[in-house]
């Protein structure tokens, strides 16, 4: 594929405080940050160390806020639900009004973004292609959404969403989830083999699992780095994300 791709996406507000009903500022913001980052047009893009810069991919994925709801009727993209649950888990509850949620929209035409406070130390989820359409999208809190109003640094730039957003078009953790072993694969041939996830702002180069001498590519979004230390996806992760829209996301493209 060519051509740009523009997903309709639905943010979903779920908020238990004022503080959690997130500013449409706020979310502007984030869908900003998608635009950027899935089109390699991300200010920080020139941070790339010069050897991995040829990697660097404009993904051809644009994002934008829905105008017309599932029923037909003109929407700006956001539902907003005040809710009693005080904080959320991976459990998937905050996508059912049942729970004290709000249900997701046609997956096969709308990307689900739920926007709600995740226990501490959660910033965001995903779910991968191939799951239940009542399930389907990504939750993120509200400190680490968008690049405004409630977000808190060093999760402020939006990263959490593309980060997300990532796996559900099917990418893994770059380091492949072995945790600190070396045989775990993304199952991408251009990022380096990694041993663990890194954290924080790391210093180029950070070698493991015999990687060197460029070492890990720790500013690939697909780290658990900083947002300001994350500004990169790779071709091979883009020709990845390119096969799940050419099937299990094809209904999302058209
Ligand atoms: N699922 C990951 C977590 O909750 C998201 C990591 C996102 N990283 C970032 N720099 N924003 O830990
Ligand atoms: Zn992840
Ligand atoms: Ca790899």
């Amino acid at each position: 594929r060519q051509s740009l791709v523009d997903i309709p996406v639905v943010v979903h507000v779920v908020h238990n405080t004022p503080e959690q009903n997130v500013s449409a500022a706020q979310i502007h913001s984030q869908i900003e940050v998608l635009n950027q980052d899935f089109r390699a047009n991300n200010p920080d893009v020139n941070k790339v160390p010069g050897v991995w810069q040829e990697l660097v991919a404009d993904a051809r994925l644009q994002f934008h806020l829905a105008r017309t709801d599932p029923l037909g009727r003109p929407t700006d993209g956001i539902t907003r639900t005040e809710t009693s649950v005080t904080e959320w888990g991976t459990d998937d509850l905050v996508k059912f009004s049942l729970s004290g949620g709000h249900d997701a929209w046609p997956a096969d035409t709308y990307l689900n973004i739920w926007v709600c406070r995740l226990r501490r130390g959660l910033l965001g989820y995903a779910q991968f292609p191939g799951g239940a359409a009542s399930t389907d999208g990504v939750v993120v809190t509200p400190t680490a959404f968008g690049t405004t109003g409630t977000a808190a640094a060093p999760f402020d730039g939006g990263r959490t969403t593309v980060h997300e957003v990532g796996h559900w078009l099917n990418l893994r953790h770059i380091w492949g989830d072995d945790q600190e072993g070396c045989s775990g694969s993304d199952f991408v041939a251009d990022t380096p083999n990694q041993a663990g996830p890194n954290l924080g702002s790391p210093d180029f180069p950070h070698v493991t699992c015999g990687n060197g001498p460029n070492g890990d590519m720790f500013m690939n979004y697909m780290d658990y780095t900083d947002d300001a230390a994350m500004f990169m996806f790779t071709k091979g992760q883009s020709a990845r994300m390119d096969a799940t829209l050419d099937n299990a996301r094809l209904t999302l493209t058209r």
